[in-house]
């Protein structure tokens, strides 16, 4: 993450190589928002290149310039946040975040970069910052870790104490997000599940999260039939990685599973080659996991969170999981695979029923679980669970932090279809509401009278298309922000 710091001076005559300035859309023009201590010269010079450029302010619309009169810094970019008046607080925090994500995002690599907070306003600095951090991160090549965009983002607005606060959050949401981002984006020859257990620890170093692990032969000791199966087709054998922390009087205690198939291929039921090329990001939401609890942690927040990584590559071989296979799950439950590319619910299974072993508030799963869930929401998460409340209570802390999320059902009348006369029940239903059926399933392993909610992040967790606001090309980090946003609900 670049170093990300506050500044009460203005645009004007702040050291850095570009200064951004949001454009907020006032019918078909662009207005300059305020807040950036110009003088009436570079004001000047700036309406006039809004005029004659004919900018509009929408969303997406970055121009550089340079030379601007009365301004210090080599370049000034103008980056169009939309209307920022109208709607919920929520949505204008998030136009300004896509925007200030998209203008650092189109930064040159080793910039110093200082963002104006429109107006000065308290209210929008945490967006600008989150904004700034978040777009200025660039996918790394594979095997080393990503540089960022900027060498150094500085806020300038309000620089008191909850200012500060608020740029430290930002901080730890932008390393966070990024690490997600790059766990995502590695190639799966380099991330497996026991490089990806390795990452984990050299990541926990020097925090206040504990690791630990299950390697093949302690999961197989310990039941965990699901996990066990799904990994069995690959030489690279799998793990179930545990993240704690506990900080003293937890205000709540919340369990995170995350789904970590290093690479998707089906197994037996391979998938065809268009449908494999994606798959390396069949573990984004078990990155998001570990992410999200390394920042809970650095933000010391009195909540306590493990997060439960179900770990493995699910592979075609002579040793794989068949279809029509029986497996034994943590806990007991015999479980009938059908399609052996319905492996996610089985290593979320395992995970959810040693998650509620630990007794928490709720249990919060987030996975690259469907198919049906792209074709339904594409790039917008679904938020299924059990508790009416505690549902709202996940979409609205993904409001809060500006990630997309959309509630959906568990309709009982679909729980049949997963009626196995060779088990305890099968994996998967029809192709009707197949995101469903797959809540449906993995709401088996929740004991009773524990809140729980399942988040599908099939479509926004990776991004096969061209980058746009804060998000880039490959993994997005998608759940990190939304899993803090939950813990901080608490506070
Ligand atoms: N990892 C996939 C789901 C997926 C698809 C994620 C596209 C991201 C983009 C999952 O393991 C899978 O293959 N699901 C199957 C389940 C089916 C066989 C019941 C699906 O959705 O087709
Ligand atoms: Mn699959
Ligand atoms: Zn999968």
């Amino acid at each position: 993450m670049a170093q990300l710091t506050s500044s009460s001076r203005s645009a004007a005559d702040i050291d850095a190589d570009a200064v951004v300035i949001l454009l907020a859309k006032d019918g078909d023009r662009a207005v300059l928002t305020d807040g950036h201590g110009l003088s009436q010269q570079a004001v000047g010079h700036l309406t006039s290149v809004i005029s004659e450029l004919e900018l509009k302010g929408g969303p997406g619309e970055v121009t550089t310039l340079a030379a601007v009169p009365g301004v210090t810094a080599a370049r000034v970019v103008l980056a169009g946040a939309g209307e920022l008046a109208d709607g919920p607080a929520a949505a204008t925090h998030e136009h300004v975040r896509q925007a200030v994500g998209a203008a650092t995002r189109g930064l040159e690599k080793k910039t110093k970069v200082a963002v104006v907070v429109p107006n000065a306003s308290p209210d929008l600095l945490a967006a600008v910052a989150e904004g700034a951090a978040l777009g200025a991160y660039t996918p790394a090549k594979a095997g080393s870790t990503s540089t960022p965009k900027a060498q150094g983002i500085t806020v300038l607005g309000p620089t008191d104490g909850p200012a500060r606060k608020a740029i430290k959050r930002a901080a730890a949401i932008g390393s966070a997000v990024a690490y997600a981002r790059d766990l995502v984006n590695q190639p799966p020859n380099l991330l497996f599940p026991e490089s990806f257990v390795t990452s984990l620890g050299e990541h926990v170093k020097g925090t206040k999260v504990k690791l630990k692990s299950l390697d093949l032969k302690q999961l197989r000791a310990g039941g965990y039939g699901g996990i066990v199966g799904v990994g069995q087709g690959s030489v690279n054998e799998p793990r179930l990685a545990v993240l704690t922390y506990a900080p003293a009087r937890p205000k709540a205690k919340l369990a995170f599973v995350g789904k970590g198939i290093t690479f998707d291929s089906g197994g037996l039921c391979i998938k065809p080659a268009d449908g494999m090329l994606t798959m390396k990001s069949d573990m984004a939401g078990a990155a998001a996991v570990a992410a999200a609890v390394l920042a809970i942690a650095e933000l010391g927040l009195p909540v306590a969170v493990t997060g439960y990584l179900g770990i493995a590559e699910n592979m075609p071989s002579g040793t794989a999981q068949r279809p029509s296979d029986v497996v034994t799950m943590r806990g007991g439950k015999t479980v009938e695979i059908l399609n052996t590319d319905a492996e996610g619910r089985m290593v979320l299974g395992d995970c959810i029923a040693l998650a509620g072993e630990g007794g928490p508030d709720a249990i919060v799963d987030i996975a690259t679980l469907t198919g049906a869930q792209v074709i339904a929401l594409a790039g917008t998460a679904a938020v299924m669970g059990r508790g009416e409340q505690f549902r709202a209570r996940i979409v609205a802390a993904a409001d809060v932090v500006g990630e997309a999320v959309w509630p959906m059902p568990l309709p009982s009348e679909l729980r049949p279809s997963l009626d196995s006369p060779n088990a305890d029940i099968a994996h998967k239903g029809g192709r009707e509401g197949g995101m469903l059926t797959a809540g449906i399933f993995l709401g088996e392993f929740v004991p009773e009278g524990i809140d729980w909610g399942h988040i599908d992040i099939a479509g926004p967790s990776f991004n096969d298309k061209s980058a746009h606001g804060y998000t880039p090309k490959g993994g997005t980090g998608f759940g990190v922000r939304t899993l803090v946003g939950l813990a901080e609900s608490y506070l």
